[in-house]
This record gives C-alpha cells, sequence and structure tokens, in this order.
C-alpha cells in the first residue's frame, strides 16, 4: 500500500505543473504566458492585463506588503487598508494601555480624526519587476570563488537601484531566484503614515489562540482595518497631522455574495519563504537537528515571557506581539517535523535524487554536475549539530533583541570618544531615545529571565560555544540568572540611569567592559562565522548547479520560484479537506458558521471566550445582508491556494477579483508543505469578508466604515 501511495507521488512530481495547477507562487509579469489560459479556465473573468499591467491601473496597485512581513488590500477610494488581526498585533498591541486597552477590547475610530497613528508602520506599493538574469549572468563567470561572485553581483545590484530609484522616490529591489540562476528586479513605493482605523476585539480577532493557530476546524475574526495617509500631494510621507487619507489609484471591491465549493479563488500577496527545491540531507537535517532546537529555544523564551504576562496587564502588552511570533512558529516547526516524518518526505526527495544522479551521471553533464550530490550530502553530513547550535543561538537574538541593538549602539559609542562636541550631543540625544524606547516596551525581570533562560540553554545544548561563555558557566556555577542579574544591573544600555551616569562621565573602559555589549558581540561573532567558508561555498555552488541541473533535465516541472518575500498569485478553488475516519462532520466542510463557534465558546477562557454580545447577537439573528443564502453566517473557509507565511492578511479574491476573505493560515495536516506541495492536504484558511463586515458593521457598529467600501451584492 505504501508502495503505491510513493509511486504515485513520484508520477505526481514528474508530471508537468499544469497538471497540478494549484500549487504554485506565481510571478505576476509572466502570468500571461504561464497562467492565464489556465486561470480563465478554472473561472477567472478577468485577463492577466487586469491583474498585473504596467500601463494600466490593475488590481496589483490595490495588493501592499504590510509592515514588511504581512500583506494588506486597499479596499476604499480613501486609502482603508484590511489586513490580518495577528499582522497588525504589535501596532495594536503597542497602542494599548491597561486603561484603553484596545487589544483586549477592540477599536473603532468614529471620525478620521480618532484613526491612531502607531509608533512604526509602513506599507509598499509594487510599481513593477523585471527579468535581468541576463544582465547579472553577464558579470559573472564559472570560475568565480562565491565571494567574487556575491561582489560582483552586488556591484551590479547598486547599479540597477541607481537606475531605477528615480533619486529615491522607489525602493528598489535586485533578488536572485531559483537558488541564484536567474534575477529580478522589483520597483517599489513605501508609505510611512499609516493609522489604525479599526479592529476586533482579540476574542474575536485571535479567537481560537494558540491551540486552534495551524488548525482546522476554524472560528478566527483575523482581520484589522488600517488606512494609508499622503501629503496634500499625494506623495508619501511621515506622519503629519496635515496629511491626508490616500487617495487610491486602485481599491479592490467586496463582494457579499460568499462562496461555494469549486468556486474559482485567487490570492495575491507576499509570502515569505518555501524550500520546495532543497535536498533529502537538508529535510533530514532539519527534522533531526534544527527544528528541535527551534522548538525547544522557542518554548524556553515563552515560558519565561508567559510568567511576567500572566502577572500583569501592562507587561501583557508589552510581550504580547513576540509571544505570538515566538508562539506561531514553535507550533509551526514542531508541525513539520512531525509533517516531514510522516510524509517520508526526505524519502521522496531521495527519489528524485536517484534520477538526478543518473542524469548527472551521463558523459555530458558529468563535469558540471558529478560531483553536486556528493557536495550537498558533505555539507549537510559536517554541519548537523551545527544547525541545532545556530538556532539556539538565532532564538536567544530574538527572544532578547537588546541583544543584538547593544552593538551598533557599543560601536557608536567607541566613536563617541574621538567626536566633536555638537556630535557628541546628536549622538546622545539619539541614543538616550533609543534606549528609553527599549525601556517602554520592557519591563526588566522579564528580560533578565529571558537572557538567562535562552543563554543557559544554548550554553547547555550548544555542542560548540564561545570560550567566554564557558568561562561565564564556571564562574556562575552554572547559575545564569545570577549572571543576567548582574548584567542587567551593570550595563551601560539596560537603565536609563546607567546610560546617564555613563555620559556624566565617560570611560572608554566602561564601554570595552560592557557586559552586555561584550557577550552580545561574542555571541553575534559566533552567530555570524561559524561555518567553514570553503565549506559553505561548496555547498552554495553545488544548489545553484543541482537546481539548474534538476530544471534543465526536467526532473522537476516546477516552474516557479521559492518564495522569498515578493509580490506573487496563487490560484485555485474553494476545497474542503478530504475526509477520512477521523474526520467529523465540521472538519470536512469547507466552512464554519457562527453556530460551530459557539460550540467552542468557553467564558472566561483565555482562548475560546467571545464577546457577550455576540450570544445576544446570534439569540436574535441579527445577520442580515451578511447571512449566507443558508441563513447562517460563515465565518472561516478553506481553500485550495498555495500560500505560506507572509501571505497573512493577503486577499482572497474570486474569478471577477472581487475580495471574499482574508488569507491567515494553513492547516497543521499539510505543514511539510514549504518544502513538497500537498496537494489532498494543502489548504488556505481564510476569513469570510461577511464575517469581517458583520464583525464592523453589525457588531462595533462602525458602519460608516463599511460604507466606504464598494460592496458588491
Ligand atoms: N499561523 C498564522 C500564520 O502564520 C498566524 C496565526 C496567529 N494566531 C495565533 N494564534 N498565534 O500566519
Amino acid at each position: 500500500m505504501k508502495k503505491l501511495i510513493f509511486s504515485l507521488f513520484s508520477l505526481c512530481l514528474l508530471a508537468p505543473s499544469w497538471v497540478r495547477a494549484d500549487e504554485g507562487m506565481w510571478f505576476l509579469m509572466f502570468l500571461k504566458r504561464l497562467n492565464e489560459r489556465d486561470m480563465q479556465q478554472k473561472g477567472l473573468k478577468l485577463s492577466a492585463e487586469d491583474i498585473y499591467s504596467i500601463n494600466h491601473n490593475s488590481l496589483k496597485n490595490a495588493i501592499v506588503q504590510f509592515n514588511g512581513g504581512c500583506t494588506a488590500s486597499i479596499i476604499s477610494p480613501d486609502g482603508l487598508v484590511i489586513t490580518n488581526h495577528h499582522c497588525g498585533y504589535g501596532a495594536i498591541a503597542g497602542l494599548s494601555t491597561p486603561e484603553h486597552n484596545y487589544l483586549r477590547d477592540g477599536y473603532w475610530a468614529k471620525t478620521k480624526a480618532e484613526e491612531l497613528s502607531p509608533k512604526r508602520l509602513f506599507v509598499r506599493f509594487f510599481v513593477r519587476m523585471d527579468n535581468v538574469t541576463d544582465r547579472m549572468l553577464s558579470v559573472l563567470n564559472p570560475s568565480m570563488t562565491e565571494e567574487e561572485r556575491e561582489a560582483a553581483i552586488q556591484t551590479e545590484i547598486h547599479k540597477i537601484q541607481q537606475e531605477n530609484s528615480e533619486g529615491g522616490k522607489y525602493v528598489v529591489s535586485v533578488r536572485s531566484f531559483f537558488q541564484g540562476n536567474e534575477f529580478y528586479y522589483f520597483v517599489y513605493q513605501d508609505f510611512k503614515d499609516v493609522r489604525l482605523v479599526g479592529t476586533p476585539p482579540e476574542s474575536v480577532g485571535k479567537f481560537g489562540g494558540d491551540t486552534d493557530n495551524w488548525e482546522w476546524p476554524r472560528h478566527t475574526g483575523d482581520f484589522s482595518v488600517f488606512r494609508v495617509y499622503t501629503d496634500k500631494n499625494g506623495n508619501p510621507a511621515e506622519y503629519s497631522p496635515d496629511n491626508i487619507p490616500m487617495k487610491a489609484q486602485k481599491y479592490l471591491d467586496v463582494s457579499l455574495k460568499g462562496v461555494q465549493e469549486k468556486d474559482f479563488a485567487m490570492i495575491l500577496g507576499y509570502p515569505g519563504r518555501t524550500n520546495r527545491w532543497v535536498s533529502s540531507y537538508w529535510v533530514d537535517q532539519q527534522v533531526k537537528y534544527g527544528y528541535p532546537a527551534w522548538v525547544e529555544a522557542s518554548k524556553t523564551a515563552m515560558d519565561a515571557m508567559k510568567k511576567h504576562m500572566d502577572a500583569s496587564n501592562a507587561v501583557r502588552l508589552k510581550y504580547a506581539s513576540t509571544y505570538a511570533g515566538l508562539a506561531n512558529y514553535w507550533k509551526n516547526r514542531q508541525g513539520m517535523i512531525d509533517a516531514l516524518t510522516a510524509h517520508q518526505t526526505a524519502d521522496l526527495k531521495r527519489k528524485a535524487e536517484k534520477k538526478f544522479a543518473a542524469w548527472a551521471a551521463k558523459a555530458e553533464n558529468q563535469a558540471e554536475y558529478g560531483s553536486v550530490l556528493a557536495d550537498l550530502a558533505s555539507y549537510f553530513s559536517q554541519t548537523n549539530q551545527q544547525a541545532a547550535n545556530q538556532n539556539y543561538l538565532a532564538i536567544f537574538f530574538r527572544a532578547n533583541p537588546i541583544a543584538s541593538q547593544v552593538i551598533p549602539y557599543a560601536r557608536q559609542l567607541e566613536a563617541y570618544f574621538s567626536s566633536s562636541d555638537d556630535q557628541k550631543q546628536q549622538l546622545r540625544e539619539r541614543l538616550t531615545r533609543g534606549l528609553q524606547a527599549y525601556y517602554e516596551r520592557t519591563y526588566l525581570p522579564a528580560e533578565i529571565d529571558l537572557f538567562a533562560d535562552n543563554l543557559k540553554l544554548y550554553a547547555e545544548k550548544s555542542t560548540d560555544i564561545p570560550q567566554q561563555l564557558k568561562q561565564i558557566k564556571e564562574q556562575y556555577q552554572g547559575d545564569f540568572k545570577r549572571y543576567a542579574a548582574e548584567v542587567f544591573a551593570r550595563s551601560i544600555f539596560t537603565k536609563a540611569e546607567n546610560l546617564e551616569n555613563f555620559f556624566q562621565n565617560p570611560s572608554e573602559e566602561a564601554l570595552r567592559n560592557d557586559p552586555l555589549a561584550t557577550m552580545a558581540k561574542v555571541l553575534s561573532d559566533k552567530y555570524n562565522h561559524t561555518e567553514d567558508e570553503a565549506l559553505r561555498d561548496s555547498y552554495d555552488k553545488a544548489f545553484r548547479k543541482y537546481v539548474k541541473g534538476m530544471r534543465d533535465s526536467k526532473i522537476s516541472r516546477i516552474q516557479y520560484p521559492d518564495a522569498n518575500s515578493t509580490l506573487r498569485l496563487t490560484y485555485g478553488s474553494v476545497k474542503a479537506l478530504p475526509k477520512d475516519k477521523r474526520n467529523y462532520d465540521v472538519k470536512s466542510n469547507y466552512y464554519t458558521t457562527f453556530e460551530t463557534m459557539l460550540g467552542k465558546y468557553k467564558p472566561g477562557d483565555p482562548e475560546f471566550d467571545m464577546p457577550v454580545k455576540f450570544l445576544q447577537m446570534y439569540n436574535d439573528k441579527q445577520f442580515g445582508r451578511y447571512a449566507d443564502k443558508d441563513g447562517t453566517l460563515h465565518i472561516n473557509f478553506l481553500t485550495d491556494n498555495d500560500i505560506t507565511g507572509g501571505n497573512s492578511g493577503s486577499p482572497v479574491l474570486n474569478g471577477k477579483g472581487e475580495l471574499i476573505g482574508l488569507a491567515f493560515d494553513g492547516n497543521i495536516e499539510a505543514m511539510a508543505g514549504d518544502v513538497i506541495f500537498d496537494e489532498k492536504l494543502q489548504r488556505t484558511i481564510v476569513v469570510d469578508i461577511r464575517y469581517v463586515l458583520w464583525c464592523i458593521d453589525t457588531y462595533a457598529g462602525a458602519k460608516h466604515v463599511v460604507d466606504e467600501m464598494n460592496l458588491i451584492p
């Protein structure tokens, strides 16, 4: 039985991509050539040109990257932006206080004057892209070392940026694809005045919490609403009370019609990272070394944070966003370990590699590709433990952002001593402001625990720790709490009064001996320079060749590049998960309803509570125009679109390009999907736009916000 499944699977691997059309994160500039016909056959009523055009107003003008890591879309002529709640989470938490707790209670601005400006929030519009592969390859040659290659690439990138940025008007990003075999540049425009219009309470926006995260069936109102502001002439500008709502070039129409199974659905957005070209060695390494360390270190940080968050609402608000981020990938990585193991993904990869080996052994390929697989294998066999070591350290830095921050601060202070008085004054003000923001965002006892616990874990679990850390471990007899308390008591950077004292009596020696800056530097050097460079070079070369060979030989027919936070389109349809023995009704349905949500309701529970008013409204059947034609209110639904982290907040569109929902999650059954798209199990979890509108209009009473949109009955 197993055998049969595998051979079917490898058949799939070999089939041309149009057979598995729902897989794929496609470049907008190639939609016409690669996808238009197929999309139209599946139900698209638009042309490729309606989606992406350089010369005409097209859908892509309504899609933005949200604050660097998520996706959002413009949904009104006055620049309303909609994204996920978990994408606005940091901004919402940052605007909240225990007295005005918008994260807990929700918020809706009654007028534009009440829209709230978070500390830092930007959206990025996509202007155009182009292929610069030939140009890049013309400055590269096979005899270059990886370092020479990188230098040549950087020089050319710099030129392309100069040519296209129009004197700083645009951000130009040149990226490599297919593991350095192709290159494209992207032109963007950033807008930095983005304000919170409204958000549901966390009990709606994060209903189900970490228990339901990555799971179906789901009932999460994962949305929040913002607005982009511009200067008087419509140009990007830093926040100013004089700024005006953006006059949107393009905005999405919003459909009230709802979806049926098999309906066409497409998603535009910024998927962050997939690894569909990696080898079996990579999979084995992550499953056995990389991801377990990630999971363990994340849990350590989460536990340290949670203790303090549970003791105080003020502290909870400070750490809510970082905690949610850690918890999200803690569950994801464990899910990946389980799914990659259960689906025997490494074995599938090995099958493809066997074919590659046979192809590479042919006389005409031998010279170029003969050693590729051996080089890959050799790299991974030598770096297994290192993959774990690195992840312990990576999560240490994630949980302790101050540790990376102090490194540039310390460098600036070194320059302080040779600066003019003016420069000194400026530096002092800048540093004081920067650190003030850190003190406000954090809670010292929690910072100490986070530092202590993740450093201790790293010191105990890593097989290769720096000498200085070894000494500390011995000196403090493994008592990292005591060490951390001393570091934070003494460092220039951890307390306003310590910084003040330093400036009262600036001493190079005090700076040189700063315990936090010193340890941070040691750890960051370890993180950035652990690998044997020759080994790394040989890996980069081999992996690049492997991907080229897999494509040239047609062993892999994947025609789209790995996700790397560039704008993509994925299309498919509304689709339930397959029924199996374990599946009860609700699980094999393609949508969930208010009723099934009530089934999860646990009053007072941190994850499954809901607004009391919800129950009242349910009893009064107040669903109005947002109800489905079956009379119920649909909450979430499933599509078979190909997305990953970074797509969060992405608009899900019907065949006419109207908004039907927001993508916000994937399902645990398909957690191997970033490595191999799983046709049978991979789903996108979408919040139905009608539930979103109901929450804004009927529940929150912010009809004026819905009135800005163009609703299609
Ligand atoms: N899994 C979602 C994603 O990666 C994030 C969901 C956030 N919700 C939560 N309960 N942590 O896009």
